[in-house]
Formats: C-alpha cells, sequence, structure tokens
C-alpha cells in the first residue's frame, strides 16, 4: 500500500472525515491492502457499538406500480413487460403478521410511487399495523411525497423512512433521472423527513452508468455532514427493459470498500448487507457484513407477486417463502461469526 493511502486511512480513523479529494483518491487508488485494513478498522468500529449482531428487517413489497421513469429501474412506469401487482392492506397486514410469528420487530413497506396509496389507505393501514403489533418499528420507503404527506404517515406512527439519495452529485442525479425530477427535490424530501422526527436512511447506487471517484466522493461527503440513521448501498445491477440494459453491473469489491469508509464515518451508522449485492455475488451480503454492514432485510412479500418487483435483472430470494429467507439469513450469518437479533434495531448513537 502506497503511504498515501495509509495515511489517508489513518486520518479517516481518527478523524471521521477527510477533505473531498481525499475521499476521491482513496477511491481512486484503492488496492486490496487498502480495502483489508479499512475493513478491519470498520469491523472493529462496529464491533464497539454492535458487538456481533446483525439487525435484521421485514421487507413487505406492496406495489410495483410506479409514477417515475428512473432510467436504471426495472419498475419505472414506462417498462410495458413490467408485471403490475398491488397487494391490498389486508395483504400487507399478513405479512407482518407472519414477520411477526417468524420474530421480525421491524417492518419495512417498501413501493414504487403508486397514486393508489393515498395518504388515508397509509395512514390506516400504519394505524392497524402499529395497533396489532405496538413493539414494532414501522418503516416506509415509498419514495417522494409532499411534506404534509409525511406528516401526516408520521402522525399515523411510521418510525423510518428510507429514501435514497441516488448519487449527491446534480449532474450525475439528472443523467439517471428524468428532466421532471431532481436532486434538489430529493434532498428536500430527505430534509423534511428529518425535520419530522423520523429515523431517515438515505443510500446511492456503486458503479451507476458514467459514476466516477468524484461522484463517489461527494456521496461520502454528504453522509458525513447528514449523517442518516441508515445509509442503503448496493451494486448498480442492469435491466433488461431499462435504457441502461447494457451497462456493466457495480462490483462487490467497491461497495464492500465503500461500506468500510461509510462505517468509519459514522461508525453508528446502520448499513445493511442489500440484496443487490447478494445477487451479483452469492456470498455478497456475507462479503458486506464483514466490511462493515450490521443490516440484512429478508423479504417478506408473498412469493406469488416477488418476481414482479423486479428493479434489476436475476433478483434473488423471488421464490423462497419468508420463513426460508430467514432460515437462510440465520445461517448466511452465523457462517461467519455474526448473529441476526429480532429487536426492533433501532441506530446506538449514546
Ligand atoms: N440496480 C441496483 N439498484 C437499483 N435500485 C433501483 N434500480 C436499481 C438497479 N437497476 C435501487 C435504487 C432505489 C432502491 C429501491 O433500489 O437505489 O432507491
Ligand atoms: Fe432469501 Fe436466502 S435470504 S433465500
Amino acid at each position: 500500500m502506497t503511504p498515501e493511502l495509509f495515511a489517508l486511512i489513518e486520518t479517516l480513523t481518527a478523524a471521521r472525515s477527510l477533505p473531498l479529494n481525499g475521499y476521491q483518491r482513496l477511491i481512486e487508488a484503492r488496492c486490496p491492502e487498502s480495502a483489508a485494513l479499512l475493513a478491519k478498522q470498520a469491523v472493529q468500529a462496529r464491533k464497539e457499538i454492535y458487538g456481533n449482531t446483525v439487525y435484521v428487517r421485514g421487507l413487505i413489497e406492496i406495489s410495483n406500480f410506479c409514477r417515475n421513469d428512473c432510467l436504471y429501474c426495472g419498475i419505472r412506469r414506462s417498462n410495458r413487460h413490467c408485471q403490475r401487482y398491488r397487494l391490498t392492506p389486508e395483504q400487507i397486514l399478513a405479512c407482518a403478521d407472519e414477520g411477526y410469528l417468524l420474530g421480525f420487530r421491524t417492518f419495512v413497506l417498501q413501493g414504487g410511487e403508486d397514486i393508489f396509496f393515498t395518504d388515508k389507505i397509509l395512514c390506516e393501514l400504519i394505524c392497524t399495523l402499529k395497533q396489532k403489533h405496538p413493539d414494532c418499528a414501522i418503516t416506509l420507503s415509498l419514495g417522494e411525497r409532499s411534506r404534509e404527506s409525511y406528516q401526516l404517515l408520521r402522525e399515523a406512527g411510521a418510525d423510518r423512512y428510507l429514501l435514497r439519495h441516488e448519487t449527491a452529485d446534480r449532474t450525475h442525479y439528472q443523467s439517471l433521472h428524468p428532466p421532471e425530477m431532481s436532486y434538489e427535490h430529493r434532498m428536500q424530501c430527505l430534509q423534511d423527513l428529518r425535520e419530522l422526527g423520523y429515523q431517515v436512511g438515505c443510500g446511492f447506487m456503486v458503479g451507476s452508468p458514467g459514476q466516477t471517484s468524484a461522484e463517489l466522493a461527494r456521496d461520502l461527503k454528504f453522509m458525513e455532514e447528514f449523517k442518516p440513521d441508515m445509509c442503503g448501498i448496493g451494486p448498480f445491477v442492469p435491466h433488461r427493459d431499462t435504457p441502461f440494459r447494457k451497462e456493466p453491473a457495480g462490483t462487490v469489491e467497491l461497495t464492500c470498500y465503500l461500506l468500510s469508509i461509510l462505517r468509519l464515518i459514522y461508525p453508528p451508522v446502520l448499513l445493511p448487507s442489500t440484496t443487490a449485492l447478494g445477487t451479483i455475488d452469492p456470498q455478497g451480503r456475507e462479503k458486506g457484513i464483514q466490511a462493515g454492514a450490521n443490516v440484512v432485510m429478508p423479504n417478506l412479500s408473498p412469493v406469488s407477486v416477488r418476481k414482479q418487483y423486479e428493479l434489476y435483472d436475476n433478483k434473488i430470494c423471488t421464490g423462497e417463502e419468508s420463513a426460508q429467507c430467514r432460515d437462510c439469513l440465520d445461517a448466511r450469518m452465523r457462517s461467519i461469526g455474526y448473529e441476526i437479533v429480532t429487536s426492533r434495531g433501532d441506530i446506538k448513537t449514546f
């Protein structure tokens, strides 16, 4: 490893921060030795806060209708080949009940920006869910909504909101999204969510088409400044029915490298080892944990619709029942010396 890299890692570990060009160099000049050192430090930092425990969240994919047209996403509105589905509130509650029996204490309701899910319908759903399972945290991941909507959902009982910023570089953001979407609005949503008292998750794709190390450096700086409760990152994976069908996927190597850096920037942050990581490498989720991640999100959606929530090609876990996914991840985590815990799994910031 070069002295430059070594010095950057020393500074990052001590100061929890690097200048923008420091992050960029750390990415550009990376080598297997710098990855190993960062992973070691990241695992150490996580261990001090979370021990060998991995938090688990039950993911319920409630709808693949979407009014947006993000260029990378398989459920974008202009994908005519996507078979659309929408779970009824009853189906969603049934998924949560099943998840509760399996030990889940956090439910993530994720979906495209489906106008069927009005504030009224969602608020009723959240209230019922909270009444049935008051000891559970409810996370929403339903895209951009108005501040008023976020407020109503929060008042109904939603605890957390995941909204990936996708990239902290305005120009790159525009290249991944249709003209009617804006970086400013995305960032405003994250700000609103925080002000309304949500625990907030942001995140970005690694290896999205045209992404450079300068742009990734901005994602790291954003994370350092915003200090989200969670940061979801995963490799970009092409989808056959999108304009990015021929673009190469992101790599496990770079995703894990960035997971380690994120852990060192903000040690308490919740970092999921994502399904996308498990999709491009059968051992991807284990590698993510060993790089510093501490959350996994098994799928609780009805098996009958799983294949349809296809954000990218070859997504894993589309044939397994909820219990199978839970057991599978249990075994995977145990195989690398970690233990899944069934608590709400709140961030530990002291
Ligand atoms: N590859 C990887 N991740 C994707 N997402 C959407 N499409 C893709 C893709 N093709 C991610 C986005 C979104 C999250 C729900 O899934 O970051 O915010
Ligand atoms: Fe779903 Fe392994 S986590 S099959």
